[in-house]
């Protein structure tokens, strides 16, 4: 039987942290509206103490949202705390998600402090959260590079103050996919109460592996997964909603599902690509422009003779309206005859032949040939 994974979408708080990418409310306020569309199950909405807009966008998303729970970040510290639960006061399903670091660099270097102090630290956080709401999502910010003895210690000590959850990031996008997965398999196997709580996986892109290190963590038995759309986020970026999503819709034999409407995700894409001014890499998976896209003549050809040859899933399925045959002087007869005919113009050899050899040197020239240029090579 299928399992559901939950979505944590964080592309308001993690996403919108990206230089350029800041959002007023009422912008965030339409983000939030689609991603209930899209069927995220948690939207972290912001940072309620980080400024007065940040609180101003949670409190309104809080009340807007209907379905999806809504979450705010807070350090663990009394403050943000009082902060989160207030702007979270008129969500129908509230989330505080606090933490602190793990890794023995963040205890040092950031909070100077030590890993006794740490665990007190986050037993208090989450039990003057649970003060407020039931749902308290608990970050041990850089798990990934943290002492796994230590972790599976605090693990085990937040879950019995109330966490529902543990979020375990990789903050620093260090880990291969087969370390993620060897640490969550040891934290289930050593911390005795982790099936009273939802683990969940936040990975950084540093190195190219989000997708993959959270893949391997749901593998290792994490149930949620925070992502961004366009894995947009601090550095190289979070790890991508739409990437996780089709992942586990194209392999479902690993026997996991999310409630994610995929016919979403490029029209959502486009759209927060548009608001935040940041542009979608053209080769990036699901949504680029290239996603889709045909341009050598082997594959072009091979495309036209079935699809399945070189697309493993259909375009339509997550709303980008068709794939595209791109003619460059790459491109063979197949493509040039298909894309004439689409213009209502279909020839045989050896009309064919004659015209390809005028439609390279146009090509070399114009380096990609659209209808325009076709109906003059046509003459
Ligand atoms: O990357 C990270 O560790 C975070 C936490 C604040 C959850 O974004
Ligand atoms: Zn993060």
């Amino acid at each position: 039987m299928s399992q559901k994974i939950q979505v944590f979408d964080t592309t308001l708080r993690d996403g919108e942290q990206v230089p350029g990418c800041q959002l007023n409310t009422e912008e965030k306020l339409q983000v939030a509206e689609q991603l209930e569309q899209l069927g995220v199950d948690i939207i972290e909405a912001g940072f309620p103490i980080s400024s007065p807009g940040d609180f101003r966008s949670v409190e309104e998303i809080a009340k807007l949202v209907k379905n999806a729970t809504v979450c705010g970040l807070t350090r663990a510290k009394k403050e943000d705390i009082d902060a989160a639960a207030a702007a979270l006061k008129h969500a129908k399903y509230p989330r505080i998600h606090t933490g602190l670091g793990s890794s023995d660099t963040h205890i040092k270097y950031k909070f100077n402090s030590t890993r006794e102090e740490m665990i007190e630290r986050g037993i208090w956080a989450v039990k003057y959260a649970k003060s407020f709401v039931e749902d308290v999502e608990f970050f041990a910010e850089d798990a990934g590079r943290a002492d796994l003895v230590f972790l599976a210690q605090l693990t085990e000590a937040v879950i019995n103050a109330g966490a529902t959850v543990v979020n375990l990031p990789d903050t620093t996008g260090y880990l291969l996919p087969h370390q993620m997965f060897q640490r969550i398999n040891y934290l289930f196997e050593n911390v005795p109460n982790i099936h009273k709580a939802t683990i969940s996986m936040h990975n950084h892109n540093d190195l190219g592996l989000a997708t993959a290190n959270t893949i391997a963590g749901i593998q290792a038995g994490a149930r949620q997964v925070e992502v961004t759309i366009n894995g947009i986020g601090e550095r190289a970026g979070n790890t991508s909603l739409e990437e996780v999503a089709m992942i586990l819709n194209t392999h479902k034999d690993l026997g996991f599902h999310t409630g994610i409407n995929a016919q979403h995700l490029y029209p959502f894409s486009t759209f927060v690509s548009g608001l935040m001014g940041m542009p979608v890499q053209a080769n990036k998976a699901i949504v680029g422009a290239n996603a889709f896209a045909h341009s050598s003549g082997i594959h072009q050809d091979g495309f036209l003779k079935h699809s399945e040859n070189y697309e493993i899933m259909k375009p339509e399925d997550v709303g980008v309206p068709s794939s595209a045959i791109v003619l460059t002087s790459r491109s063979g007869r197949a493509a040039l005859r298909h894309r004439l005919q689409l213009i209502g113009f279909d020839f045989e050899k050896p009309e064919l032949d004659k015209l390809y050899t005028r439609f390279l040197l146009m090509a070399d020239e114009r380096k990609q040939l659209n209808d325009e240029d076709l109906k003059e090579l046509v003459g």
